[in-house]
C-alpha cells in the first residue's frame, strides 16, 4: 500500500491519522462527558480527567502533524455525484473537513486554558508541564470552560453529518468514498481505470 496519496487514493499516512485520531476523539469526548457530569471525589474521575488532559495535549499535537502531512499531499478527487449539485456537495463536504480541522485544534487549547484558568499546570505524560498561561480567575475558568463544552457539542453535531455523509456514500450510492479510506480493504476505482487505459491507449476488456 502507497504511503501517500494518489489522485484517486488515500495513503496509509492519512488513513493512519484519520482512523488512530478518530479512536482518540472518541475517547475524548466520552471522558469529558463523563468527567463533566460527574462530579464525585473519586479515583475513576480523577483518572478521566488526567487521561483526558493528556490525550488532548497528544491530540493537539497529532493535529499539527496530520495537516502538514495534508497539504504536502494531494487529495484524493471525489466521485461525481449520482443526485447532480456535485459542486456544491464536494465544497459542503470540503467545510465539513476544515470545520472538523478547526474544532481539533479548538478543542486542546480550549481545554488547557480552561486547566490554566483553573491555576493547574498539565503534566503531559510526564515528559513535559504546560505551566498555567493566564492569571487564574473563576471568571475565566468558566468562560473557557463554557467555550469547550459548546466546541464539543459542534464538534459532535460536524462528526454526525460527516459519518452520515460516509455511510450514504457506502449503502445509498454504493461507492468507493468510504472504502478507500478503510485499511486493508481492497477497492476498485473506476475512474483510475478509465485513466489508466486512456494513458496506456487501449481498450477496457472486461
Ligand atoms: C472522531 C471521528 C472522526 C474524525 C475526527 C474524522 C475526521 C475526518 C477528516 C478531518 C477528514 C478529511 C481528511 C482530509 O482530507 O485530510 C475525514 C475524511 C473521511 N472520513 Fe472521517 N472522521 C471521523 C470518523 C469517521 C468515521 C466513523 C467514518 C466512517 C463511517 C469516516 C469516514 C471518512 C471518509 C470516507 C473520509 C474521506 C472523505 C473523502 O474522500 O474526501 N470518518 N475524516
Ligand atoms: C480534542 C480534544 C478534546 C475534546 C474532544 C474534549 C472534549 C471535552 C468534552 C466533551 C467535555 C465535557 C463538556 C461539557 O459537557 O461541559 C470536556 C470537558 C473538559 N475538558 Fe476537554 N476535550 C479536549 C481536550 C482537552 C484538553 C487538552 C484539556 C486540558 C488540558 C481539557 C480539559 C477539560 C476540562 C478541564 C473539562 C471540564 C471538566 C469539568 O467539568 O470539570 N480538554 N472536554
Amino acid at each position: 500500500m502507497a504511503l501517500k496519496n494518489t489522485k484517486y487514493r488515500f495513503g496509509s499516512i492519512t488513513k493512519f491519522f484519520h482512523w488512530f485520531m478518530a479512536a482518540l476523539i472518541m475517547f475524548m469526548l466520552i471522558s469529558g462527558i463523563y468527567v463533566a457530569q460527574f462530579s464525585d471525589p473519586g479515583l475513576f474521575r480523577f483518572l478521566a480527567l488526567v487521561w483526558h488532559k493528556n490525550i488532548g495535549v497528544v491530540i493537539l499535537i497529532l493535529v499539527i502533524m496530520r495537516y502538514i502531512a495534508r497539504i504536502m499531499q494531494q487529495s484524493p478527487a471525489l466521485p461525481p455525484s449520482p443526485i447532480g449539485f456535485a459542486r456544491t456537495i464536494h465544497w459542503l463536504s470540503l467545510c465539513v473537513h476544515y470545520a472538523i480541522y478547526a474544532l481539533m485544534v479548538a478543542q486542546p487549547i480550549t481545554g488547557i486554558l480552561t486547566s490554566s484558568a483553573a491555576g493547574v499546570p498539565i503534566n503531559v505524560m510526564k515528559l513535559f508541564i504546560i505551566p498555567v498561561l493566564i492569571t487564574p480567575s473563576e471568571q475565566s475558568f468558566l468562560l473557557f470552560k463554557l467555550i469547550h463544552s459548546y466546541c464539543a457539542y459542534g464538534l459532535i453535531g460536524l462528526l454526525f453529518v460527516h459519518i452520515c455523509g460516509a455511510l450514504t456514500h457506502q449503502f445509498i450510492h454504493k461507492d468507493y468514498v468510504l472504502k478507500r479510506m478503510l485499511p486493508f480493504v481492497k477497492v476498485d476505482i473506476p475512474e483510475e481505470r478509465a485513466e489508466e487505459i486512456e494513458q496506456n491507449n487501449t481498450i477496457e476488456r472486461n
